[in-house]
């Protein structure tokens, strides 16, 4: 164990963590650089216009022990009110594009289709306007985590009817706003929102996350035929997946078998079906054993029928996912046989070693060079597809604006992105950075700083001042090199 831990500092706190050489090619003329953010974090007008209630106004309402700080949404960064300045800030910065997402309750306050909130599609309508005057790409996720209060009401994602409640409302979104939106993103980080996210606080564990991700498959898959299939759009729709990257603990056959199980397991429980139809033949077989030993009569899984298989097969345009960080994959014995659980079906030990680089969130370690193995498994695994890094980014607490952790976080994820690109062949498109201002990061509130750019939220105007890596993100974004002077342009 000492050997092993030793072992563990001198490669991670060596190699890792320490200097590396940054890629001095620049990125492709075509490579669009952007910075992301969602509704919830940074609108506020929580009751504004005709607004209804998302299941984030009810629960920082109702439960604020559930927050860190005990704050919430409702003004955050006023964003509902000072987007023009969100966008002036862009344009500076010579964004290509701005990914958001669109509040399901502020278009539609129930939820349905039969109440529409014009003031509500007026905002989207004026930032999506705006945005295109100042040659600055909408990219829209439909569904970011704020789900209207009235569908959690009904039972939200695990309730089956979810599928066509979301499906009405993505078509509602490519009718009212798609006349030349190039990227649409239908749901972001279903494996969160379905395991570890707000709605697990009512969800079972090993069974309901089964119900909810297949809901999620197959809404999305529904969007996408609608899309491609009924309107005939000519924009391209993907969905965001996420998560870490999945490091061996050693390379011994059985940490091997692990790491590959856990990135199908977390990867591959919509990656697969989207690219290959099905759940990974791993993740099926394991809990399909699990479930009888248990005494169930089927599996927990909700198997895909040969119809669902053809059906959700080829719906993603393009690979759009989340990643912050890494983690070590241990292969360990299965836990006993007794209550379901989604982690013993999966049956590995993950953890992240103290000697990783810390962020102001103790599960964000910086590892950049986990950016390019998961690009490449990525690759390896769907056929290269095109892939937009729809996140990536790091959290410091507040006051930091000479923001030296940031300005390397970029620095060095970036520069993997690129060997990625140049060594590896990885076909990526594009780079969104998280996130274009300070939010309200969920649970952590207003404690933890992932912008580029500060907001005041002790002041009512909520204004915004540029931290130092806002400049050199800009200095990227505009010249499409890491460093002083590229290779390329000498
Ligand atoms: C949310 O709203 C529902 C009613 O719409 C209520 O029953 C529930 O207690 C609320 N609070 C939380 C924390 O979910
Ligand atoms: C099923 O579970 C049993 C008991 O844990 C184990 O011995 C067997 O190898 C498992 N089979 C598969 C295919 O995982
Ligand atoms: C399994 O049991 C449930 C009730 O617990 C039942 O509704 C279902 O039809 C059964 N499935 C099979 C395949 O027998
Ligand atoms: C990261 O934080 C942990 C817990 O606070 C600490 O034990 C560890 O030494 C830190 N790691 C580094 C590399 O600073
Ligand atoms: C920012 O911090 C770095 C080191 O962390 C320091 O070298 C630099 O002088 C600081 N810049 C300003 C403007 O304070």
């Amino acid at each position: 164990m000492t050997s092993l831990l030793y072992l563990l500092t001198l490669i991670f706190g060596a190699c890792f963590a320490g200097d590396i050489v940054i890629n001095n090619k620049k990125f492709p003329e075509n490579f669009l650089f952007g910075c992301a953010t969602s509704s919830y974090q940074i609108e506020g007008g929580w009751d504004a216009d005709g607004k209804g209630p998302n299941v984030w106004d009810n629960v920082t309402h109702e439960k604020t022990s559930f927050i860190i700080d005990g704050s919430n949404g409702d003004i955050s960064c006023d964003s509902y009110h000072k987007y023009k300045e969100d966008i002036l800030l862009l344009k500076e910065m010579g964004a290509n594009f701005y990914r958001f997402s669109i509040s399901w309750p502020r278009v539609l306050p129930t939820g349905f289709i039969d109440n529409i909130n014009q003031p509500g599609v007026d905002y989207y309508k004026n930032l999506i306007k705006e945005l295109k005057s100042n040659q600055i790409e909408p990219v829209i996720t439909i569904y970011h985590n704020d789900l209207p209060q009235s569908i959690q009401d009904l039972g939200g994602i695990k309730n089956p009817e979810f599928i066509n409640w979301f499906t009405a409302y993505a078509r509602f979104c490519f009718e009212t706003f798609g006349d030349d939106i190039r990227y649409w993103l239908t749901i972001n980080e279903p494996y969160v929102a379905c395991t570890v996210g707000f709605i697990s606080l009512v969800y079972v564990d090993g069974i309901d996350d089964y119900i909810c991700m297949k809901n999620m498959l197959m809404a999305h898959a529904n969007a996408w035929h609608i899309y491609h299939d009924d309107l005939k759009g000519t924009g391209k729709v993907g969905i965001v997946l996420n998560s870490n990257w999945f490091e061996p603990e050693t390379d011994s056959a059985e940490d091997l078998e692990a790491s590959e199980r856990t990135m199908q397991f977390i990867w591959g429980w919509l990656g697969h079906p989207l690219y290959h139809g099905d759940y990974p033949e791993i993740m099926k077989i394991r809990v399909a054993n699990r479930s009888k030993l248990e005494g169930f009569n089927e599996s927990r899984i909700q198997e895909l029928t040969n119809a669902e298989i053809e059906y959700v097969k080829g719906t993603n345009d393009f690979f759009a996912f989340n990643s912050y960080t890494s983690s070590i994959v241990r292969s360990g014995p299965d836990a006993p046989i007794g209550t379901p659980s989604h982690n013993d079906d999966l049956g590995v030990y993950i953890y992240q070693p103290d000697e990783w680089r810390n962020s102001s969130l103790s599960w964000l370690k910086v590892t950049p060079w986990g950016m390019r193995k998961l690009l490449n498994w990525i690759k390896n695994e769907y056929s290269n597809p095109p892939m937009l890094i729809s996140e990536n980014g790091v959290a410091d607490g507040p006051g930091q604006l000479n923001d030296t952790i940031r300005y390397n976080y970029i620095r060095d994820y970036l520069s993997n992105i690129r060997d990625a690109m140049e060594y590896d062949g990885a076909n990526v498109i594009g780079y969104s950075y998280w996130a274009l201002l300070d939010t309200f990061e969920w649970t952590a509130g207003y404690t933890a700083k992932f912008g580029l750019i500060s907001v005041n939220f002790d002041d009512p105007a909520r204004p915004r001042t540029r931290k130092m890596s806002s400049y050199y993100y800009e200095k990227i974004m505009k010249t499409k090199c890491l460093v002083d002077e590229c290779e390329d342009e000498i």
